[in-house]
């Protein structure tokens, strides 16, 4: 994806506040916004309104405040320039919610019942299924269709939002003329599908309730350690990327990830040796990936007032770029202007 034109591409993804990200979001989503941090004009977000769907704050309101400045210092930590990248906050630009009320008229009920994510959550979550919960993906869209944007960084998980999202721009496109662009999703080369530690047939989550199937970003290097080498793995103690091995796999994709190596690359070098070799190198490859993001949250996250001042800047910066796309759509569906 070579970025020849003089104008820079626009890259926008989010990340939601709701716990400290895990090596799936850092490794499916956050490792890849960093790499095209130069070569792309590049907006990320603290997903703040999407994370008030699930009840985890309304206990604690100010532990949403605290999720969202301490994700916005994990952003500046991976190396985001907040003069070169604009980075911000979901709910400080109002122009994400105005947007998706509109896309919620254009947005067919079956076609948002259909989303894998919203099944699922909505059965985990059985007490509390919300709307929100529900237009979810359409918040989602209206964060991407905002600012014209070329590509979206995420995991595997977000394909279908992303779908969506396109769906909802060509449908919108087709009755008004021009207004969105179509946006590609841009995906790593492993890692799109991190899985837990403990129960490799399900994704890594934020909200594994099992601490040992997830590594933290914030994990100190003997829990990260610990947690890889009671990784839950099978009796062959062959290092193959095979079907039916989805411990193994899942290591495999870390470790690919984090060296570059292939998987071929991979197998000859642990061929003959045992697991215990392999998640020991797995392992110091995290550590070592984490490393000057470790570095630097540390010198970052305890500066309130720098942290503060770069998502004004961001806010502000957003919030100039997606008025162009916000009145554009306002005035084509007919409102009257002020
Ligand atoms: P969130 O916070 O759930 O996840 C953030 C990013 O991490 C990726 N991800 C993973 N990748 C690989 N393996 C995993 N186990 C894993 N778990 C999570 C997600 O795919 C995502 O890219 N809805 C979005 C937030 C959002 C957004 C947007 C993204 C809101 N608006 C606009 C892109 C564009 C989400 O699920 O975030």
């Amino acid at each position: 994806m070579e970025n020849t034109a003089e104008k820079k591409k626009i890259v926008l993804s989010a990340i939601q506040p709701t716990s400290v990200p895990t090596l799936g979001n850092y490794l499916g989503a956050l490792k890849n916004w960093a790499s095209m941090k130069d070569d792309y004009n590049c907006l990320y977000a603290v997903a703040d309104l999407h994370s008030i769907t699930i009840s985890a704050f309304r206990d604690e309101p100010s532990l949403l405040r605290r999720n969202t400045q301490q994700l916005y210092a994990i952003m500046l930590a991976l190396g985001l320039d907040p003069d070169e990248n604009t980075l911000f906050v979901q709910s400080h630009v109002p122009a994400h919610s105005q947007l998706a009320w509109v896309l919620n008229c254009y947005t067919q009920f079956g076609e948002a019942a259909r989303m894998t994510q919203f099944k699922e959550k909505s059965e985990k979550h059985a007490d509390n299924v919300n709307v929100g919960l529900f237009a979810y993906p359409i918040l989602m869209a209206a964060d991407i269709l905002l600012y014209q944007t070329d590509f979206v960084p995420i995991g595997a998980d977000q394909k279908q939002h992303l779908e969506i999202a396109r769906n909802i721009a060509v449908r919108f496109n087709s009755i008004y003329g021009d207004t969105f662009k179509l946006p590609e999703p841009f995906f790593g080369k492993a890692g799109t599908r991190v899985m837990s530690l403990q129960d490799p047939t399900k994704k890594m989550s934020k909200s594994d309730p099992n601490p040992k199937g997830c590594v933290y970003m914030l994990d100190e290097p003997d829990v990260i350690v610990k947690k890889i080498k009671s990784a839950v793995t099978d009796s062959e103690a062959l290092v193959a990327h095979r079907e039916g091995k989805d411990g193994v796999n899942n290591l495999m994709a870390i470790y690919s990830c984090c060296t570059g190596m292939s998987f071929e690359a991979i197998e000859n070098e642990f061929a003959g040796r045992g697991y215990g070799d392999f998640k020991s190198a797995v392992a110091e490859a995290v550590v070592e990936e984490l490393r000057s993001f470790r570095d630097n949250y540390k010198r970052i996250s305890g500066d309130k007032a720098y942290i503060c001042e770069c998502a004004a800047k961001g806010a502000e910066k957003a919030a100039a770029m997606s008025a162009r796309t916000l009145g554009k759509v306002m005035k084509k569906v007919g409102f009257m202007l002020p």
